[in-house]
């Protein structure tokens, strides 16, 4: 039995997941990192179904950090054909079920096949309307403030915005999504406690879930705890308890 309150304004409209634990899973059977990956795309699988059924609006997985570029050639190699296997065999049910596939992330590094694969599923899938599934690919918190930067300064030069007037508003209008609203939710699996470099301007009052449970066993009955957990929440957003209870649990709009 799901402990979900499903009423739509009690469910997180953006769900944000790290997920990790794939080497361990795989380790700890004597298996090769890589079968950790190979089983962790089930979860992914079962996770945007349930995502999907649930009624959420965004799901972003962190696939593929900066970092990550880092690890072994083969380990690298496996990563890219996974996500261009992935993306190749979800895409009937992604029509089926109107979900619309994005990436964020520096997507001129990904190798020319995983960026088609990702460009091909983006501009198949770019008019579904009920989940957006947003694949965090060659992606850095960091990087992505950076490059928001140069941006909005190269605006300043030519005098398109004034620094006077700018805003946290303005500034997040530079990030790779800007219209994703920020995650209610972020789940990071594996047993760590860490932030990872993802989603760093998104996450300022996001509320965090981590789990024991390694990526690869995670299902929908650990989503399910997840929005639970979330759901008994009180998210002030820095106002007292009777403010909260003032506002009736709503977000402050300035
Ligand atoms: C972390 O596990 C996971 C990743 C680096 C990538 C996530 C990739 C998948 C779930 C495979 C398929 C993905 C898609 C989107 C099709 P880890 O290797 O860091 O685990 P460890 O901390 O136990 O070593």
């Amino acid at each position: 039995m799901s402990q979900v309150d499903s009423r739509p304004d009690r469910m997180p409209r953006h769900i944000a997941i790290i997920m990790d634990g794939n080497g361990r899973w795989a380790q700890l059977r004597g298996l090769e990192r890589n079968e950790g990956h190979r089983a962790g795309l089930e979860s992914v699988r079962d996770t945007v179904r349930a995502a999907g059924e649930l009624g959420i609006d965004c799901l972003t997985l962190y696939a593929f950090s900066s970092e990550n570029w880092n690890r072994p050639k083969e380990e690298v190699g496996e990563l890219m054909r996974l996500l261009e296997y992935y993306l190749d065999e979800e895409l009937e049910e992604a029509m089926e079920k109107g979900v619309r596939v994005r990436a964020i992330g520096r997507l001129d590094r990904l190798p020319p096949s995983t960026r088609a694969a990702v460009q091909k599923a983006v501009e198949a899938t770019k008019h579904n309307g009920e989940l957006d599934l947003i694949f965090a690919l060659s992606y850095g918190g960091r990087t992505e403030i950076t490059d928001a930067a140069r941006r909005l300064i190269r605006d300043a030069e030519l005098g398109h915005i004034d620094p006077d007037q700018l805003d946290e508003k303005t500034f997040s209008s530079y990030l790779y999504a800007p219209d994703v609203p920020d995650p209610d939710l972020l789940i990071r699996t594996g047993n760590e406690y860490r932030v990872s470099n993802f989603l760093l301007w998104q996450i300022a009052y996001t509320e965090i879930h981590t789990t024991a449970v390694m990526w690869p066993d995670f299902r929908r009955e650990h989503l399910e705890r997840a929005i639970a957990d979330y759901q008994a929440r009180e998210r002030r957003f820095g106002r007292t308890p009777g403010q909260v209870a003032a506002d009736g649990g709503e977000e402050p709009s300035g």
